[in-house]
């Protein structure tokens, strides 16, 4: 236990969570998981310096190193229903903290990755888990603060390059997040926007392995990525990973 961490970022937080604090955990979305099947009810914050089996999307690993990242899920413990938008409003979350706490211009690769000069310095992991008569929500957010080598698996990693204060990034960032996680996604889509760094880009969409060559066109009122198919045809894509054609 880390107390002057746990006591430092409850200090900065604008709304009293439960924090949970490890130095080394296999993942704080596992961890979450594992509390809320155990029966345990409300909001927590789960943040470790280390995990030994961190989780990204798709059923990608994280890389997560003790000493140059922090990672943490925040759990949104008694809904009615999942909040319909949290992984654009998480990524609306970390710009914001960033550019509040330092003077970098991060970009959003939609749909919640989040980019500095061209590489990924956090990635946000969103599940949800249904009981009997709640539903649970955990974010998961974890951050290369200052992680300069990355194992070959890891494509395109990039270090945030972040020196101050920790716990009061891992605030702002859950403070956002409980501003913005249940609000309508119109409310705050417009900075998503002006983030965006795919918008105009040549990608290929990505689905079971299979690559379709696309261009992005822009992000929907609803966080939605619209892209136009090599055929012309507009669409609007919901899940699913993109990557950027370099051509
Ligand atoms: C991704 O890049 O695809 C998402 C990565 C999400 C990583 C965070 S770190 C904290 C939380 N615990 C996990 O195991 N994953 C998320």
């Amino acid at each position: 236990m880390n107390n002057g961490f746990k006591n430092e970022l409850a200090l900065y937080l604008s709304k009293p969570v439960e924090i949970l604090y490890y130095n080394s955990i296999d993942s704080t979305n596992t961890e979450a998981k594992r509390l809320i099947k155990s029966g345990k009810t409300g909001d927590i914050l789960i943040v470790a310096a280390k995990q030994t089996e961190g989780r990204g999307r798709q059923g990608k690993s994280f890389y997560s190193p003790e000493g140059t990242g922090i990672y943490f899920s925040l759990v949104f413990g008694s809904l009615e229903k999942p909040p319909l938008s949290v992984t654009t409003a998480a990524a609306v979350s970390v710009c914001r903290a960033v550019e509040k706490l330092t003077d970098k211009k991060p970009e959003i690769k939609w749909v919640n990755d989040i980019y500095l000069s061209g590489k990924k310095v956090c990635g946000i992991l969103a599940e949800a888990v249904s009981l009997e008569n709640r539903t649970a929500a955990i974010v998961g957010i974890g951050i290369n603060l200052t992680t300069a080598d990355f194992p070959e698996s890891v494509e395109n990693g990039g270090s945030l390059g972040f020196f101050g204060s920790v716990p009061k990034l891992v605030a702002e960032i859950v403070n956002g997040l409980y501003k913005t996680a249940f609000l309508p996604t119109g409310e705050y889509i417009e900075y998503y926007r002006t983030r965006s760094m795919l918008t105009g880009k040549k990608v290929y969409l990505i689905e079971n392995g299979k690559k379709t060559p696309a261009a992005a066109l822009g992000i929907s009122d609803t966080g939605a990525l619209r892209v136009r198919l090599e055929n012309g045809e507009i669409c609007e894509i919901s899940s699913g990973d993109v990557t950027v054609r370099e051509e």
